[in-house]
């Protein structure tokens, strides 16, 4: 990955104080050196979440989210590590040094940006016609939809003239030169007529990407015109398969989940109703991209597709595609209505929010499409339903998981529940046969197996890791007993993968006067050893150390690692040479130091 130099994610976290940056989505009290507030990852009602200014950390003691500043605004804001780089990096003024884009050269970048620049001037233009004297028809059109002046302005919704060329003249006085307008996807370009606009008599719903630059446009006929919706076609800045419309808006809802709709007019029917977390895929099928870009936010989606058969389709096959990014899915039934707009118009947002409460398991709705397809009062036509449905449920590798819609697919189709395990425990096995005939010859991929085992690790938080947090916690809080403790324990005497490596970061800052344990949670990709990290400098055992018990602790702390790495030394270094002389003596100065006054 092209990327940012130490120096420079040094300077963003220096210049970005970490209780600033997070004041601004948190109500922050200070308690003693620290600031505390309502988790904002969490719901809780007394605050768990604490901001360290000494340490330019936060860490949550309810749900055990953490990081330094760069973390917290990934998290609260869904960027991605570049991103949120470069938003702590333009707040406070610095520039992103040019080789950190990587291959994209300068002018392909200032291209881009001009283009988005030509896409925000026309959607202000739209949007200065709907208002103006010439609007009316749109204003009208938006009426009849019951679309509120706060939503048209919320979405930047607009108008484009019936002129053929009115935004083109438009585009020319703003300075834009023909060679960037036949890119922007506004401007229609042929030898008779010249430049003229791609889209006129239109409303007009413009299209942001995830950080809410304009780059593109859905354009709506006022009638029944065909066709109904005319789009940018894609352009260097406009993918239709990467992005989804609303989702500028959805990111922030602070809901788990997110409601996918077919259209522009449902997203916006469900915003303005107060479902702010819809998003739709824009005139195309939905694509694993989407689902990607999806599974950023969210891990769980609300189907809310057309009724008719086209949408039923579309929710059979995005099911699976958004399994497949690690996205549970649910489907939310509208009958008697044709789409979300429709229904809220309605029956209201009440009735629609008790639907997405009985939204139904997507696993269960195919199955609800399959049996349509068999008659049910004949015995073949029972048996064919079951093996197919047999078969289906093999998709369920998890033996609890199978069983559990075994149970539910039982009771829902009156099935008897011995025979529908015996039939799919068969054809799974079946199945798992023809599986290990093809995958025999690869061999499976290290790497994985010792993440899992590291994940399990992580999952039972024992004596020891408490043990190593409380001392890590310690040093960061009182770097000056730092002496004190390398005089006894090393990086070495730390276990597990991540305890050992962090340790040997701060063991490493300390020798030279820092103390910047934020820094060490930056040198990790995976949020997961990001929270990991930040659990180790925010042990709560150091809240209850007193003046009294230090000594104890400390000594007690340091004799635990020490017997530990001891252990750990026995099991691995059986076979060597001096295996007895460095065992015998660590035990001995285990002895001393359980007589020894560590503190002062
Ligand atoms: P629909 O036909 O379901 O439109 O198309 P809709 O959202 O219900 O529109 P209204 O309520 O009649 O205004 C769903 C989506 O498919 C794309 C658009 O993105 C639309 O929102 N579409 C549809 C097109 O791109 N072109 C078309 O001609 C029709
Ligand atoms: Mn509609």
């Amino acid at each position: 990955m092209p990327g940012f130099t130490d120096d420079f994610l040094d300077e963003v976290r220096a210049r970005n104080d970490i209780v600033d940056v997070v004041s601004g989505y948190v109500h922050l009290e200070k308690r003693g050196s620290n600031y505390f507030g309502l988790c904002p990852f969490h719901s809780e009602k007394t605050p768990s979440f604490s901001v360290s200014p000494g340490k330019q950390m936060y860490y949550c003691f309810g749900c055990h989210e953490g990081g330094n500043v760069i973390t917290f605004l990934m998290n609260i804001e869904h960027y991605t590590f570049r991103e949120a780089v470069e938003k702590l990096a333009e707040r406070c003024g610095m520039d992103i040094p040019q080789d950190a884009y990587g291959e994209s050269s300068k002018k392909e970048r200032d291209r881009k940006d001009k283009l988005r620049e030509i896409n925000k001037a026309s959607a202000n233009y739209y949007y200065l016609q709907l208002k103006g004297s010439r609007g009316k028809a749109g204003r009208d059109y938006f009426e009849k939809r019951k679309l509120s002046d706060e939503t048209i302005l919320h979405f930047g919704l607009g108008y484009s003239l019936p002129y053929s060329d009115d935004l083109y003249r438009f585009l020319k006085s703003k300075g834009y030169q023909d060679d960037l307008l036949k890119d922007c996807g506004l401007v229609v370009f042929d030898e008779k007529r010249g430049g003229h606009d791609k889209f006129w008599n239109r409303v007009m719903f413009p299209i942001l990407d995830a950080n809410g630059q304009v780059i593109g446009f859905g354009g709506r006929v006022l009638g029944d015109g065909q066709p109904k919706y005319l789009n940018s076609p894609e352009t260097e800045i406009f993918n239709k398969r990467k992005n989804l419309y609303g989702l500028y808006f959805a990111r922030r809802s602070r809901e788990k989940e997110m409601i996918l709709c077919e259209g522009y007019m449902d997203v916006i029917s469900l915003h303005q109703a107060g479902f702010t977390n819809a998003v739709a895929s824009l005139g195309t099928a939905l694509t694993q991209e989407h689902c990607k870009l999806l599974s950023r936010y969210t891990k769980q989606v609300l189907l809310c597709y057309d009724s008719d058969k086209a949408g039923v389709s579309a929710a059979l096959r995005a099911a699976p595609m958004l399994k497949e990014a690690g996205i549970t899915s649910k489907v939310i039934h509208m009958d008697p209505f044709k789409d979300p707009d429709e229904f809220i118009k309605n029956l209201g947002a009440e009735e629609f929010r008790k639907r997405m409460q009985d939204a139904q398991n997507s696993f269960l709705f195919e199955i609800d499409q399959l049996q349509k397809e068999y008659d049910m009062g004949d015995p073949d036509g029972r048996t064919g339903f079951v093996q197919e449905l047999s078969s289906r449920l093999t998709r369920f590798r998890d033996e609890v998981e199978r069983n559990n819609y075994i149970d539910a697919v039982c009771e829902r189709y009156h099935l008897e529940q011995g025979s529908l395990r015996r039939e799919t425990n068969a054809i799974g096995e079946k199945k798992e046969e023809q599986r290990m005939r093809n995958v025999r010859f690869s061999a499976s991929s290290p790497r994985m197996e010792n993440r899992e085992e590291g994940q399990q690790q992580r999952q039972k938080k024992g004596g020891l890791s408490r043990t190593q947090d409380l001392l890590l916690t310690w040093l960061c809080e009182e770097p000056k007993l730092y002496p004190v403790v390398r005089s006894y324990l090393s990086p070495e005497d730390f276990d597990g993968g991540l305890y050992r490596e962090a340790a040997e970061m701060f063991f490493e800052q300390m020798e030279n006067g820092q103390d910047d344990p934020a820094k060490i949670i930056a040198t990790y990709q995976d949020p997961e050893d990001q929270k990991e990290v930040s659990g180790m400098f925010y042990s709560d055992a150091y809240e209850t150390v007193t003046p009294d018990t230090r000594d104890k602790a400390m000594r007690e702390s340091i004799l635990k690692m020490k017997e530990s790495s001891l252990e750990r030394y026995r099991r691995e270094h059986s076979g060597d040479q001096d295996f007895l002389s460095t065992t015998l003596k660590r035990q001995k100065e285990l002895q001393e130091l359980r007589r020894r006054k560590i503190l002062q």
